[in-house]
């Protein structure tokens, strides 16, 4: 008895880190896009982040109120966590500034603690210093928004998947997904290991040494994390994302077969194919398109080892395998006063939220789970009530 409960735990770790199920075309066709919550008007998901948020300053605690507040509404099942750290920086006269990262995860109900494997989705939502009243568009509003569209447009599914499960299927019952918004990503003045990265060091410092009860799968909440998946400068037009680690390039290959499966099936709003654009053009014959993933056929070979200083580095050092969806080269407006509302590419924002959204229903194996009808007379529902006079 002693050995089986010994060997049973071990036996179920080696086949860990190996689930991922496609969804169905149509599923892929039914994802729900996000109708007016990328407006950099009156966005109800993007707009508030579109304003200054430097680390310490108003602008940055008003942002994470309103991820605070949408979580409370919209995803009220997620465990909300903050964790606060203080730092002086170059600019700060000796004081200390703090720096809070937003936490929230959603893992199965029941379950332990430290028994749950996290897919955690992660953007930074500090801007930059300078220059004066830099908004950071794409670095990273527009991410951290995607993020919260793929985390409430999942959510009911994860319920049905969670509510259907069979108590003895290992891996629904030890699945989570977990959120971080980090603070603190940029430098003040220049990008150094002690100017920059504030909030992401502090947290994986911390998680580096915070252990789950003895008995528990992982050690850790880093343990915990089975990939780190970054999303950062995303959002103008015609990104190029390369594969950067060999570890997660089967990762990597997944998120560019969805990519694949969605331009064939004409969903990328932002492709020369996408059907309302075709329908308006005289030459309907399909023009070359371009796709943000360009290296799913890298081989083993051919990683050199070179990856961008971005909030997974301090992750990364410690174990935790990462998936850095970041644009090479840099968009144009990188670091400049035209990074903001004007310059987002919405279609090229709106195709990275599905893009992201298909391959996280794949990882949490959500095919069949969606109820897309219902979706839809809960949206019908809430139209005809405004349109009671
Ligand atoms: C972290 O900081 C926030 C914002 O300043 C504060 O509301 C919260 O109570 C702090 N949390 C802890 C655990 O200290
Ligand atoms: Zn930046």
């Amino acid at each position: 008895m002693l050995f089986a409960s010994v060997l049973l735990p071990l036996a179920f770790l080696l086949s860990l880190g190996s689930a991922y199920r496609d969804v169905s075309d149509d599923t892929l066709k039914k994802l729900p896009g996000p109708g007016t919550d990328f407006d950099i008007k009156k966005g109800a998901i993007l707009a508030p982040i579109l304003r200054p948020r430097v680390s310490g300053t108003e602008g940055n605690v008003a942002v994470r109120q309103h991820f605070m507040d949408f979580f409370h509404k919209e995803l009220p099942e997620w465990r909300i966590e903050l964790h606060n750290s203080t730092s002086t920086t170059p600019i700060s006269d000796g004081k200390e500034v703090q720096f809070v990262n937003f936490i929230a995860t959603r893992d199965p109900p029941g379950a332990t603690e430290g028994d749950v494997s996290r897919l955690a989705l992660v953007a930074h939502y500090d801007s930059k210093y300078t220059p004066k009243d830099f908004i950071g568009a794409t670095d990273s509003a527009a991410p951290c928004a995607m993020i919260m569209h793929i985390a409430r447009s999942l959510d009911a599914a994860l319920t049905k998947k969670w509510a259907a499960a069979d108590p003895d299927d290992f891996d629904v019952e030890h699945k989570g997904l977990q959120i971080l918004f980090l603070d603190g990503e940029e430098a003040f003045v220049s990008w150094t290991d002690s100017d920059s990265l504030y909030g992401a060091r502090a947290l994986a410092e911390s998680w580096e040494s915070s252990f789950h009860t003895a008995t528990s799968i992982y050690r850790t909440p880093l343990d915990s994390i089975e990939l780190f998946l970054l999303l950062d400068l995303l959002g103008s037009k015609g990104p190029t994302v390369p594969s950067y680690f060999k570890t997660t390039h089967w990762a990597y290959k997944s998120m560019a077969k969805v990519e694949e499966r969605l331009r064939k099936l004409g969903l990328l709003k932002s492709s020369p194919n996408y059907p309302s654009k075709m329908a308006k053009r005289e030459n309907k014959k399909p023009r070359r398109e371009r796709n943000f993933l360009t290296e799913a056929g890298k081989s083993d070979d051919a990683f050199m080892g070179g990856f961008v200083q971005d909030d997974h580095v301090p992750f990364m050092a410690r174990g935790v395998e990462i998936l850095h969806m970041i644009p090479s080269p840099f968009p144009s407006v990188w670091h400049k006063p035209t990074d903001d509302a004007e310059h987002l590419d919405t279609d090229t924002v709106e195709d990275w939220a599905k893009l992201v959204m298909g391959f996280t229903a794949e990882w949490m194996e959500l095919e069949g789970f969606f109820d897309f009808k219902a979706e839809k007379r809960k949206d019908f529902a809430d139209k005809s009530e405004f349109e009671i006079p």
